[in-house]
Formats: C-alpha cells, sequence, structure tokens
C-alpha cells in the first residue's frame, strides 16, 4: 500500500484511552503530497483519534498509540512533540475549532506564526495571506474571536493552522454545526489551497456528501478499522456508501448500524446482499 514517496502513512495503528478503552484496533492510510483524503465513519467510528494519533496529541486525553507506526516525510511521528511536528509541517485543527476567545482574530491567527517561529516580516505577510483567503475576516481582526460566528470561528481555527506555513493540513469535521453556505465556503477555500498551493489535507468528516465532493480519496472507519478506502469517485458510485453514508434518513450522519462493507474495492464489488439485509 505505501511507498516511500508519501507524506503521510499510517501504518496499522492501534489505540487505547487510559491504558484500557480500546479506540483503534487496525487503521492504516497513506497520502502522497498534495491529495486529500477524507476519514468517513459513524460517531464514535475512531476519526478524532486517528487524526490526533497523526498529531501525536493522545498522550493529551490519556491515550496512546499501543501499536503500529505513523510515519510524517519520513519522520517517526510517535517520537516528534506536537510543536515540533508543527514545525516539520503538520498542522492540525481538531477538537471542534478551537479558538482563544479572549483573544482577537489577530491575536489567534498570530499565535499560529509563533508556533512556528516565524520573524515578524513573515507575520505580517502570512496574516495578508490568510485575510485573502477568508476576506470576511478582515472587519473583524480586532473583535475577540469568542464573539464571532461559528463560521467565522472555524476560519480563524483553520486560519490560525495555515499561519504555521504547513504541508500537511489535518481537519476534524470542519463542517459540523455549520450551515451549508459556510460549509461550501470553507471547503472551496480548502480546495483551492489544495490546487494553487500544492496543501495536503487530511479530514474526518461524518458528512459524508460533502466529504466525497472534495476529496481525492477516502477511507471509512468502523469500530476503530479501516473497513474500506479508495477513490472519492469510487465510493460515491458505491451502493454501499450510498446506502450507509449518504442516505436521505439521516443527511449529516451515517446511520448508526451499518453492515461490514465489501473487503474489496467499492466500485468492483456486488452490493445486492448487503443492501438486501
Ligand atoms: N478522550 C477520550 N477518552 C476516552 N475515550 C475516548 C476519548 N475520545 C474518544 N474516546 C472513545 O474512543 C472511541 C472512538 O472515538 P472517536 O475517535 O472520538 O470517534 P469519532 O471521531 O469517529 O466519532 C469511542 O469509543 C470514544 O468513546
Ligand atoms: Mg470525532
Amino acid at each position: 500500500m505505501s511507498e516511500p514517496d508519501d507524506l503521510l502513512r499510517v501504518e496499522q495503528i492501534a489505540a487505547s484511552y487510559n491504558h484500557s478503552i480500546a479506540a483503534l484496533h487496525k487503521v492504516s492510510f497513506s497520502l502522497k503530497p498534495g491529495q486529500v483524503r477524507a476519514l468517513l465513519g459513524a460517531n464514535g467510528a475512531g476519526k478524532t483519534t486517528t487524526l490526533r494519533a497523526v498529531a501525536n496529541l493522545l498522550s493529551g486525553q490519556r491515550g496512546a498509540v499501543t501499536s503500529g507506526k505513523i510515519f510524517f516525510d519520513g519522520l517517526n511521528v510517535l517520537e516528534l512533540s506536537p510543536s515540533k511536528l508543527v514545525r516539520a509541517g503538520l498542522a492540525s485543527v481538531l477538537e471542534g475549532r478551537h479558538v482563544f476567545k479572549s483573544l482577537s482574530i489577530e491575536e489567534n491567527l498570530i499565535v499560529g506564526g509563533l508556533a512556528r517561529g516565524s520573524r515578524r516580516s513573515e507575520l505580517a505577510s502570512d496574516l495578508d495571506r490568510i485575510y485573502a483567503l477568508f476576506p470576511s475576516l478582515v472587519a473583524k481582526r480586532r473583535i475577540s474571536a469568542g464573539l464571532t460566528s461559528g463560521g467565522e470561528q472555524q476560519m480563524v481555527a483553520i486560519g490560525r493552522a495555515l499561519m504555521s506555513r504547513p504541508r500537511l493540513l489535518i481537519l476534524d469535521e470542519p463542517s459540523m454545526g455549520l450551515a451549508p453556505i459556510i460549509v461550501k465556503s470553507i471547503f472551496e477555500t480548502l480546495r483551492s489551497l489544495n490546487r494553487n498551493d500544492g496543501l495536503t489535507i487530511l479530514m474526518a468528516e461524518q458528512n459524508a456528501a460533502v466529504a466525497l465532493r472534495y476529496a481525492d480519496q477516502a477511507t471509512v472507519i468502523q469500530n476503530g478499522v479501516d473497513v474500506l478506502s479508495d477513490t472519492a469517485e469510487a465510493l460515491r458510485q458505491s451502493d454501499y456508501i450510498k446506502e450507509f453514508y449518504l442516505g436521505s434518513e439521516l443527511p449529516f450522519a451515517p446511520k448508526s448500524r451499518t453492515p461490514a462493507p465489501p473487503k474489496t474495492s467499492a466500485a468492483s464489488v456486488d452490493h445486492s446482499s448487503i443492501a438486501a439485509e
């Protein structure tokens, strides 16, 4: 599966919390430079845990990777502190668009630049770049981030991560709780960063419809196991994905009981037995 030119390689990781709760059993995937991969799955499947593992942030949650390996640009992620990973080019927007609520929008962005060790002149040009990506932040740059809308806070959280000039951006549920028009605007911005700047993106999304529209590849996680990986295009056509992740019953969440998916690639499998259940 993995090749030497992968920017990120996750090899058969297992992870648990508090030395007991097993959250991940076996998750593998890889990302080449410039790719966008979505992690799909029901609530509790292990998407957030996987992202925390990739940013080496599990210990802050009393969790740990118990087996398997993760490489970012050839570096052993599990041996590097989260701040070293940021400096190496891996930035994350986790835990529901966390912003420093009492700091202004601009101060929040500057914090992201300082995490990388940016100089004054670099900070100024990087701020200009973020405001160009998210023009609605300009007029509110002096306002406390806590007083802005959910969409603006998400833009601040993404902007702060971009201030560290990442090569890989990790996003946990960027669409969560946001109006469709804001979701569209944020995903269009992410797409332009990917296409124009070659930014590699790994995102977890319960909103499979949106994720599969913007991702190149996707991996479905069920109960801590990667059960299906394919191109986003193949997964959009897959009856299994249509039935259990793009269903109309719960537009933004998969149904709670999802059966085992086909073992081979989504495009080449007969799903009639699954659909009939
Ligand atoms: N901080 C935590 N402490 C203990 N258990 C956790 C913690 N975070 C997640 N879990 C558990 O790990 C499993 C996977 O959760 P999570 O990675 O958050 O899934 P998802 O992001 O797909 O909803 C769940 O059983 C969840 O209850
Ligand atoms: Mg989650």
